[in-house]
């Protein structure tokens, strides 16, 4: 018998993959492995027991790696499972961005009566003026799973697409349109792009990565995207130069208290790969990876 204690609600998809063997287990003192998504594990105790954890989704920020590599715990995660969800909505939030829809949507909603409405269209068209994106430059930080995603539906959109990868050479990203402009450095990324949107994972060497050094580097106007983690970007900096008009919009996968309220922030309740798509390719691909360990030792995507 393997007891699995789930820290969040798993799609059922993945759930029934579980033979009769696997019991669901209410305390985490009692479980052999653990499923998690979104849940922090750094605040919680883990114990010797626990012999595996997977997480159903790419980011393992939650889970104490550390802690759990000194115990003999494997953790698992779920890389590309739910990268077409975040590039769908990357490409989403991008023309939101440049096209100030969200901002003329709430707009039309504060109109009162009838002969407001009615005047609506010609006073939006002129209010809300945005740019189309066909023909400019976008950067695209991170040309893995969804970042190599994201810069080919760019490159469909008629955009010059700048990639940036310090793990991936122009050899290794076969899986990128050759159109992909493979850039040498990140300042090129910085001062070339029209566009910037980072698919990074949250380490110490991304910490703050974007802060005021790297954004004076920038054109005046920038539209940042960030739908990696919060941490990549100093939120102080942010708020300068949103004020200053250096970034006109920074759309954000990862609400926090600071940004939240910030003139030309778009912050979306980490919706990247909130779709029933992504949700079911996550749960099999991390109840695969936990059957597969406890059966045959198996460890993929640790
Ligand atoms: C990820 O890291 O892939 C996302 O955080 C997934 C999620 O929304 O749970």
């Amino acid at each position: 018998m393997v007891k699995v204690k789930c820290l969040n609600p798993i799609a059922q998809v993945g759930m029934q993959l579980f033979t009769p063997d696997y019991v669901e287990v209410e305390n985490m003192d009692d479980a052999d492995v653990v499923l998690v998504r979104s849940a922090d594990m750094h605040c919680l105790e883990i114990g010797d027991n626990i012999k595996a954890i997977a997480r159903a989704g790419a980011g393992v920020n939650n889970i104490p790696i550390e802690e759990c590599s000194k115990k003999g715990i494997v953790v698992f995660n779920t890389p590309g499972a739910n990268a077409n969800g975040v590039k769908e909505l990357v490409v989403a939030s991008l023309i939101m961005a440049s096209r100030n829809i969200l901002d003329g949507a709430n707009w039309v909603k504060t109109l009162k009566d009838d002969s407001d409405v009615a005047n609506a269209v010609e006073k939006g068209k002129k209010k809300y003026v945005g740019n189309e994106v066909f023909g400019k430059k976008i950067g695209i930080i991170g040309l893995g799973a969804i970042g190599g995603r994201v810069a080919n539906a760019c490159n469909g959109l008629g955009m010059e697409v700048y990639g940036y990868d310090p793990f991936i050479s122009v050899k290794g990203a076969w899986h990128l349109s050759r159109h992909v402009h493979h850039a040498n450095s990140l300042e090129e990324i910085y001062r070339q792009c029209d566009y910037i949107s980072v698919h990074i994972p949250a380490t110490a060497e991304t910490k703050g990565m974007i802060c005021k050094d790297t954004m004076e580097m920038m054109k005046d106007g920038i539209i940042i995207l960030n739908f990696s983690r919060d941490t990549l970007i100093n939120d102080d900096d942010m708020e300068a130069a949103l004020k200053s008009g250096k970034v006109k919009r920074y759309v954000t996968d990862f609400p926090n208290q600071k940004t939240v309220n910030m003139e030309g922030v778009m912050a979306i309740p980490h919706l990247g790969a909130s779709t029933e798509e992504s949700e079911d390719n996550c749960a099999v691909m991390a109840v695969k990876q936990l059957m597969d360990f406890m059966e045959y030792g198996n460890i993929t995507n640790s």
